[in-house]
């Protein structure tokens, strides 16, 4: 294996993909905001759409190409925006239709294109079709939902990810009978099994199509579709749900009218929450033949870091498998983080002051070298670290909240599920964005929705901009490495020496090119063994200011993370 490096040069394959052909979203590095914490303009302490707009030289200036931005829409907010009660309007705390129309006019004229996120597994309780479904069994928007007559008895058990008591129908007594919740109450499951549903949701998307947006990011959309007659389930299903409850029945079928209706009629990127439970179904959702979805978006990367850490060969296992099974067809995501998981220094890294820097800037260097399009979580391009709450009270995340009193009450070991959220809790992720050293990171003038980390005063926009050798130059450099160079978008990855405990090490190759990337993810020095000596003068990007591996034995400082051309 360890021979591929010989090869200075290389002729191109035929199977390399040409990138002038290619679509933009494949060359793209995608930047994802959650609207609530990102810039307050009205001291209200809720990011809106005016503080985006206000950050939008900031954003251009990070060199990515379009911004993924969490829900919008006109919410009760039980769980932030995704428990929708009109997909139409805007969330008033976020700002107007106006202000909406003019952030998109603005990203637009920047170059930046907007992904909107579409979350029509479920809406809200207080959207309108549920307050009609639920009024009697008569309404013609009964079947909008997916309701379960109680004279039939209980029934059979759906396992609820957020309910606390894990039990997905809730019982309403207005018209005796259950609904489907998969996600809170407030969130009742859709019935995508109803055509009339389904065009709904197409007329949502072409609202939104017509206004300009660029793509969209369909939440928990592997849920939609169901067997409506409710089978049973084995007892002890919902330690494995995802096997019952993702890409079942005719999900393929609502994708692909879904593409038909909408997408290619607006060339619009698409990408879905989950890949389903094996490679087969992702490819299933993103073969261009099948015409359904742009791009896979599988968990297994951040499924890994548990509390008690995790272990750097199955890291490279899971990216090098989900690799080698879109290396001919298919386009995969590249992220380490996003609004449902903590930050990814602390759950990849460390934040230890000594390590923070290094280890943020190997990380950016990781997604932004890797095939597949790189999805950048706000506050990543500084570091920004967990908060590490202690108490329950500090939580705002539904899933928190209620995943405790699923703990409690059933005599679970509340001090194993506090330090897991201290760890891995949503909130640790949803933080305000850290601006400068003004109280409140200068994200508000008010009292935001959740405290800043206090570690502002040293991670923050306005330090980091000025030093060269901050985290967000170092992100900045990487991202334009990437764009220069197709090798690092297409180029064939390979990795090296697997069994290296410390030092994940992959080549990317293209068109003759061939670039070697090595990243420390030790906090240790590590060695690495060549098969010939690279030269400083070779180096394209090192997280070290100060310290350049060079030679046959590389020696790496912990976290340091480099890349050569061959
Ligand atoms: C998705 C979203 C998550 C949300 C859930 C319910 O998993 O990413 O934030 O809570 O769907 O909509």
């Amino acid at each position: 294996m360890l021979g591929v490096l010989g090869l200075i040069s290389c002729s191109p394959s035929k199977k390399e993909p040409t990138e002038q052909k290619q679509p933009w979203w494949k060359q793209a590095v995608i930047y994802q905001i959650y609207p609530r914490s990102f810039k307050d303009s009205d001291g209200d302490g809720i990011g809106d759409l005016k503080g985006i707009i206000s950050e939008l030289d900031y954003i251009k200036s990070l060199g990515v190409d379009a911004v993924w931005l969490n829900p919008i829409y006109t919410s009760p907010n039980a769980d932030n925006g995704y428990d929708v009660s009109n997909y139409r309007d805007i969330q008033p705390e976020f700002g107007t239709m106006a202000d909406f129309d003019l952030m998109l006019s603005e990203m637009h004229k920047r170059g930046i294109r907007l992904i909107m996120d579409m979350v029509v597994n479920h809406s809200s309780d207080e959207h309108e079709w549920f307050k009609q479904s639920r009024s009697s069994r008569n309404n013609p928007y009964r079947n909008y939902y997916h309701w379960w007559n109680a004279e039939k008895g209980a029934p059979p058990y759906r396992y609820s990810l957020f309910d606390e008591k894990g039990d997905a129908w809730q019982y309403d007594s207005l018209t005796n009978a259950y609904y489907l919740h998969y996600f809170a109450d407030k969130q009742p499951d859709l019935n995508w099994e109803n055509p009339k549903v389904r065009q709904e949701v197409y007329d949502i998307m072409k609202f939104w199509a017509e206004k300009g947006v660029d793509g969209f990011r369909l939440d928990a959309f592997q849920f939609v579709a169901k067997d409506t007659t409710f089978p049973k389930f084995p007892d002890g299903f919902e330690k494995d749900f995802m096997k019952y409850y993702a890409m079942q029945g005719n999900l393929h079928e609502y994708l692909k009218e879904m593409n038909r209706e909408v997408l290619s009629k607006y060339n619009l990127m698409s990408v879905a929450e989950g890949a389903g439970n094996s490679f087969e179904d992702a490819h299933n959702l993103v073969d261009e033949d099948r015409q359904e979805l742009s791009m896979a978006y599988a968990f297994d990367g951040v499924d890994i870091p548990k509390r008690t850490g995790y272990n750097l060969l199955h890291f490279k296992d899971v990216f090098s498998r989900w690799d080698s099974a879109f290396a001919q067809k298919g386009w995969i995501s590249i992220f380490l983080a996003n609004h449902d998981q903590a930050r990814m220094v602390n759950r990849y890294a460390t934040d230890d002051p000594a390590f923070r820097e290094a280890a943020a800037k190997m990380l950016n260097t990781f997604i932004l070298s890797m095939r597949g399009t790189p999805y950048c979580y706000y506050g990543d391009e500084l570091g920004m670290t967990n908060i590490g709450f202690e108490k329950i009270e500090q939580y705002r995340d539904i899933a928190a909240i209620n995943g405790y009193k699923k703990v409690l009450n059933s005599g679970g070991d509340v001090a194993a599920y506090m330090a897991d959220l201290k760890f891995g809790s949503r909130d640790n992720g949803r933080t305000p964005m850290q601006w400068n050293s003004s109280p409140q990171a200068g994200f508000t003038t008010g009292t935001p929705w959740l405290p800043v980390n206090p570690n502002y005063v040293e991670i923050n926009v306005a330090k980091q901009d000025k030093d060269p050798h901050s985290v967000l130059n170092h992100f900045r450099h990487m991202v334009r490495l990437r764009k220069e160079n197709p090798v690092l978008i297409y180029g064939a990855y390979q990795l090296l020496q697997r069994e290296h405990p410390q030092v994940y090490a992959y080549t990317r190759t293209y068109q003759g090119e061939r670039f070697l990337v090595l990243h420390n993810f030790s906090n240790q020095q590590a060695q690495f063994e060549l098969p010939q000596p690279v030269a400083a003068q070779r180096l394209l990007i090192n997280n070290y200011a100060d310290y350049v591996p060079e030679g046959k034995t590389l020696l790496l400082k912990p976290y340091q993370s480099v890349i050569y051309r061959l």
